[in-house]
């Protein structure tokens, strides 16, 4: 007999809470019971954000929030500096090459982060938008959002932050670390069932949306936030996903955000202290960088170590991402995830990898 515990990237585990609250007849997106839901969420991504503008929920995952910024916040031939991490941040490069955008890549070798040196050095009068990912899930390592806030914050650069992977497991505030755009998908550490996107932006960049003349419909941010401050969306939404998120985004906030995320930094230590023991090392150039969301490790034997823990004692990891896949695993610590699930883990990890180097031998 096993049981399922997942330790994922995304999806993560959704609480029983949230899989109850979802298991209903379907309610009119324009009723009043589902506009309820829609306010209660938006008033608590505020906090999970800690921010004062509101925050939108997309239907579309987070990669349409990801061409939501883009579209709302900027034209064709805007210069825009991107970080290149690993695969999700590179998606940003290409999704604004897509839209015209004159794209400057700083590209790092993984498991490396940028700095704000590196990237102020190609700052210039008419930059437009510094693109940078938290956490890149790919490689397994976590940028200093509020360093880069700083330093862009009384230039003419939005700040456009991807924290699909980050917000709700790591540290994070909008208006305090002067963040201008910042998205997350559903299915990561808010715990929400896949289908929704969250996104924020500041006055800034809702000025920049005024001079904007990228086309935009579907994802038409001022449309979003008018009928989002009124509880409702412009189009037909991902109910049962915003039924979802509403629950898990509720858990967060009565958990309180600040002790989430000492819990995520909790959960991570025993992860890596444990796989230390096992010998095996995070794959993050310098530990004080690695992602506390999605642990990040480099072992030869990964494909092999993520199946047999899955197929023999039912826990779910993830396989490391494209070039990576052979050479690393990945650990989610974010969302439901409790100390059991890490005992457990570790416990079966030490069985695995046991089996695994006799074989060598
Ligand atoms: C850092 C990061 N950005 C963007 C995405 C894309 O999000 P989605 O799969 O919700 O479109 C992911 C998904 O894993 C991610 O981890």
């Amino acid at each position: 007999m096993k049981k399922n515990i997942m330790l994922m990237a995304g999806p993560t585990a959704i609480p029983e809470r949230e899989i109850k609250a979802m298991d209903r007849q379907v309610p009119f997106h324009r009723s009043k019971e589902f506009e309820d839901i829609t306010k209660e969420l938006n008033a608590n991504l505020k906090k999970v954000f800690k921010t004062k503008e509101e925050v939108m929920v997309l239907t579309g995952s987070g990669t349409a929030a990801m061409e939501a910024a883009v579209q709302n916040c900027f034209s064709a031939g805007d210069e825009v500096i991107v970080a290149v991490l690993g695969v999700f941040s590179a998606r940003m490069a290409s999704m604004a090459e897509a839209y015209g955008l004159n794209v400057t890549r700083i590209t790092k070798p993984n498991g490396e982060v940028v700095t704000v040196d590196e990237v102020m050095a190609h700052v210039t009068e008419n930059t437009k938008g510094v693109f940078i990912v938290h956490n890149e899930s790919a490689t397994g390592v976590t940028c200093d959002i509020q360093a880069f806030g700083e330093a862009l914050k009384d230039t003419g650069a939005l700040l456009v932050v991807d924290t699909v992977s980050g917000i709700g497991a790591l540290e994070f505030a909008f208006d305090d670390w002067h963040v201008d755009v910042a998205f997350a998908s559903s299915q990561k550490a808010l715990m929400g069932a896949p289908g929704t996107a969250v996104i924020c932006l500041s006055q800034k960049a809702w000025k920049a949306v005024e001079t904007s003349t990228l086309p935009k419909f579907y994802l038409d941010l001022k449309l979003a936030k008018e009928f989002g401050e009124k509880g409702q969306h412009p189009w037909t939404p991902a109910i049962y996903s915003i039924i979802g998120l509403n629950e898990s985004v509720k858990m967060i906030v009565e958990e309180g955000i600040d002790n989430v995320v000492k819990r995520n930094d909790k959960l991570s230590k025993m992860v890596v202290e444990g796989m230390e023991k096992l010998g095996i090392h995070l794959f993050a150039k310098d530990p004080s960088y690695a992602s506390k969301s999605v642990n990040t490790f480099a072992y030869d034997k990964s494909p092999q170590f993520v199946s047999k823990l899955a197929e023999e004692y039912g826990v779910q990891i993830y396989n490391g991402q494209a070039d990576l896949y052979n050479t690393t695993f990945r650990v989610g610590t974010m969302g439901y995830v409790c100390e059991t699930d890490i005992a457990a883990f570790l416990y079966a990890a030490e069985q695995v990898i046991k089996e695994l180097e006799e074989g060598d031998k």
